[in-house]
């Protein structure tokens, strides 16, 4: 797990990712704050290879809270190049996470590519091909944006019951037009996001997305699906693939340490593609174990990040990766 790993022109000096997390501080304008600077600079000290920073909007109404980070504007740039420089400078890869709640956003503006409320949530509306044109732009927007801002890797957030999985899965999509019916139709959102978004992404810096691999429901998505999905992605230059499940509809699902891992391995082995796992994970050997039987090439460390910032340092009590105004404190 402290091998490096290259992604086109990018170097990740270990396996070990801090994955997005909102935090539910920016201004109410989507401006980074103070809580940003301290939280994400700990974590750049702390070791980890590659940070994503948490879901950040590419409209106000895809906020998925009133103090969810934006990229909606240019104004926001600023605030983002300075995590961007405050995580380099302490030798971690920056990444980001452009996102749309959809149906699960904040506010009253709900979109969705059908006119299905999430439980206990407001009615969407459905988005005419016209509006998605208009969605689109903004996600092609939102990536110039990151670029500007000096990120290194873009994640697009195609998972948690958000837009883009709204348009993947058969259970919140039931469209007649060519953006529902079949997979390949329900995936064509995705695609002209990608598309525009390379547009202003540079072909040398690593593109993510993470996916929900299972819906955990009758006729929801399975993890076949998306080694479908995960295949097309590859064929249509995604780098990396984040393998989450779940937050479509409230499902049974059944958590342990590691619960999604084997999805992470399906698509790796399957697609092809650099895989990252998370969920559950806490323990250096259990990432060990992972990272060596190629089941995944990165670990996310979630909750446990947010727990011990300095999980790294302590799963490696060695000068080489320990900040030097640290090293007398390196356990003996
Ligand atoms: C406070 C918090 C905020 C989260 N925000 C996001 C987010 O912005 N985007 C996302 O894709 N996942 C988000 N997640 C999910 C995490 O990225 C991760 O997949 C999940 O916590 C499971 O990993 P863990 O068990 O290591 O915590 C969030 C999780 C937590 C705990």
């Amino acid at each position: 797990m402290f091998t490096a790993f290259n992604l086109k022109s990018v170097t990740i000096p270990n396996r070990i990712v801090m994955p997005p997390m909102c935090m539910y501080s920016a201004t109410e304008d989507g401006y980074v704050t103070n809580w940003h600077r301290v939280h994400y600079g700990t974590r750049a000290a702390g070791g980890v290879g590659l940070i994503i920073l948490e879901a950040t909007a590419v409209e106000k109404r895809g906020r998925l809270s009133n103090n969810c980070l934006g990229i909606w504007h240019d104004s926001h740039i600023e605030g983002l190049r300075e995590l961007v420089q405050l995580g380099k400078e302490h030798g971690s890869v920056m990444g980001i996470q452009i996102a749309h709640g959809g149906r699960k956003a904040f506010g009253d503006e709900l979109v969705a590519p059908s006119s299905l409320a999430f439980p206990e949530m407001g009615t969407p509306q459905a988005l005419t091909a016209a509006e998605i044109e208009d969605v689109v732009e903004s996600w092609r927007q939102g990536a110039r944006r990151a670029h500007e801002a000096g990120f290194d890797v873009l994640q697009i957030h195609g998972a948690h019951g958000y837009l883009i999985h709204e348009f993947l899965s058969p259970l919140s999509n039931q469209r007649t037009d060519e953006y529902g019916g079949p997979l390949e139709n329900r995936m064509r959102f995705l695609l002209e996001v990608i598309e525009a978004v390379k547009k202003e992404w540079p072909a040398d810096k690593p593109l993510s997305v993470r996916l929900s691999a299972e819906d955990y429901l009758e006729g929801g998505l399975t993890v076949k699906d998306t080694v479908w999905i995960g295949k097309v992605l590859k064929r249509n230059g995604v780098d990396l693939l984040d393998i989450s499940s779940g937050g479509l509809l409230p499902a049974p699902i059944k958590l342990g340490p590691g619960y999604q891992v084997p999805l992470a391995e399906a698509v790796k082995k399957e697609v092809g593609i650099p895989t990252i796992a998370v969920g559950l994970i806490t323990k250096a050997e259990h990432v060990q174990e992972i990272i060596l039987n190629e089941r995944a090439d990165f670990v996310a460390l979630g909750r446990e990040l947010l727990r011990n910032p300095y999980w790294v340092l302590a799963a490696r009590p060695d000068r080489e990766i320990w900040p030097w105004q640290y090293h007398r404190g390196i356990p003996r």
